[in-house]
This record gives structure tokens, C-alpha cells and sequence, in this order.
């Protein structure tokens, strides 16, 4: 049986790291796995994923980002993900419409309803059976994101991480309140804590969703 499982969260939020750790285990368990990311996960999407994240294209407006956004998901979920759930794998994405919500819709402020009808043409029959939300308060996600960057590109941030704390604090309310509004298919895990301790957590909310059939 195939499953759609999401991973979401602010920036820093040890998202990627984590569901490297998630798909290796899953894979242990015996299933096949689609890692995969938005924006991005394939050819088109990660030109488009170039465009987005670019820090020189400050002038973007909001409407062109949200048009970008659903573009590349319409893709990627066109060429890897209905492609894999159809044939039976479990797919983990790192990221998908619930970050459109959070970063377009309340971040941004732009309209939930056109929202809602973008992610509705791109994602269509495809919608995450599960949403696993990594929670941190704000600056220490950014603490991490910076600390990160600075690691591996120099000082490069990207038009993501260079917004206000403000902007990132409305991301968070916003990734929190859809849990709120979907509680059945978010589970809320709190991130500021050991790596180790986030995987074992996220590993348990998985398994417990595995083991009620996907429910
Ligand atoms: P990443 O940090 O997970 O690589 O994602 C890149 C950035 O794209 C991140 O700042 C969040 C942002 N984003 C949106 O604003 N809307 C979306 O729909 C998605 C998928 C990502």
C-alpha cells in the first residue's frame, strides 16, 4: 500500500537531516522509499527551485513566487510522486502545499482561497496521508539556518532566509494552526531538542501511522 508522508517546518528546523534518517530507516523496514523535495525533485522544479531561492531576484512578487511554487509542485508530482504512489511506494517529501500555506498564505498574506485552488490544479488526487510538522521556536531555527550557511556557501542566504523574524514567526503561527486545522493528518514534533531524540520521535509517530494502516 502506498503512503504520502510530508515533513514541514520552519527554516533550521532540521528538516532535511531528519528525513534523511526517516527514509533510511523506512527502507530498513522494508519499504521502498521516494525521498524527494519541493521546491524541486525533479529537472523542471529544481530550475524553478534556482529562480525562487535566488537572492538576486528580490524584486519577485508575491503572485509571481505563489505562480512559481505551484508550477514547479504541478511537475514534480506529475513526474515523481503520483508516478510512485501508483505504484505502490511510500513517498517522503520535504516540503509540499502546507508550506505554500504557511509561507505564501500566512507569511505573505496572500488569499487562502486562491491558494487553496493553486495546490488543488498542482497536487490534484495527491495529498499527503500524513504531515510530520518539526516545531522551534524562530531564532533558534535561524541560529541553525545561518550557522549552516555559513558552513557550506560562505555567507549566501537565500530570499527565504534573509526575510524578517517577523515574517518567519507568521510561518511558524501558520504551520501551527493548520495542525490545528487538520489535526488527523499533522503530528507536532518538537524540534529544539537532540538530533537523535527528534529521530526516535518522528520514527514513533511513523510507525504508529504504519501500524494503524494509515490512518
Ligand atoms: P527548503 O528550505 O526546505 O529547502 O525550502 C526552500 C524555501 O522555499 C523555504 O524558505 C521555504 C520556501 N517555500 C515556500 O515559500 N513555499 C512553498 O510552497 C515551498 C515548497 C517552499
Amino acid at each position: 500500500m502506498s503512503f504520502f508522508i510530508t515533513l514541514e517546518g520552519i527554516e533550521g528546523s532540521g528538516k532535511t537531516t531528519q528525513i534523511g534518517f526517516l527514509a533510511d530507516w523506512l527502507r530498513q523496514e522494508g519499504h521502498e522509499v521516494v525521498l524527494t523535495r519541493e521546491p524541486g525533485g525533479c529537472p523542471i522544479a529544481d530550475n524553478v527551485r534556482a529562480i525562487l531561492l535566488d537572492p538576486a531576484n528580490s524584486a519577485m512578487t508575491s503572485g509571481t513566487e505563489l505562480l512559481l511554487y505551484a508550477a514547479a509542485r504541478a511537475q514534480h508530482v506529475a513526474e515523481v510522486i503520483r508516478p510512485a504512489l501508483q505504484r505502490g511506494a511510500l513517498v517522503l517529501c520535504d516540503r509540499f502545499t502546507d508550506a505554500t500555506v504557511a509561507y505564501q498564505g500566512y507569511a505573505r498574506g496572500l488569499d487562502r482561497a486562491l491558494i487553496d485552488s493553486l495546490n488543488e490544479v498542482a497536487a490534484a488526487d495527491c495529498r499527503p496521508d500524513l504531515t510530520l510538522l518539526l516545531d522551534l521556536p524562530v531564532e533558534n531555527g535561524l541560529d541553525r539556518a545561518l550557522e549552516r550557511i555559513a558552513a557550506t556557501t560562505g555567507d549566501r542566504e537565500d530570499r527565504f532566509e534573509r526575510e524578517s523574524l517577523a515574517f518567519h514567526n507568521r510561518v511558524r503561527e501558520g504551520y501551527l494552526a493548520l495542525s490545528r486545522q487538520a489535526p488527523r493528518r499533522f503530528r507536532v514534533i518538537p524540534a529544539d531538542a537532540l538530533a537523535e531524540d527528534v529521530a526516535t520521535h518522528l520514527r514513533q509517530a511513523v510507525s504508529a501511522f504504519l501500524q494503524e494502516g494509515g490512518s
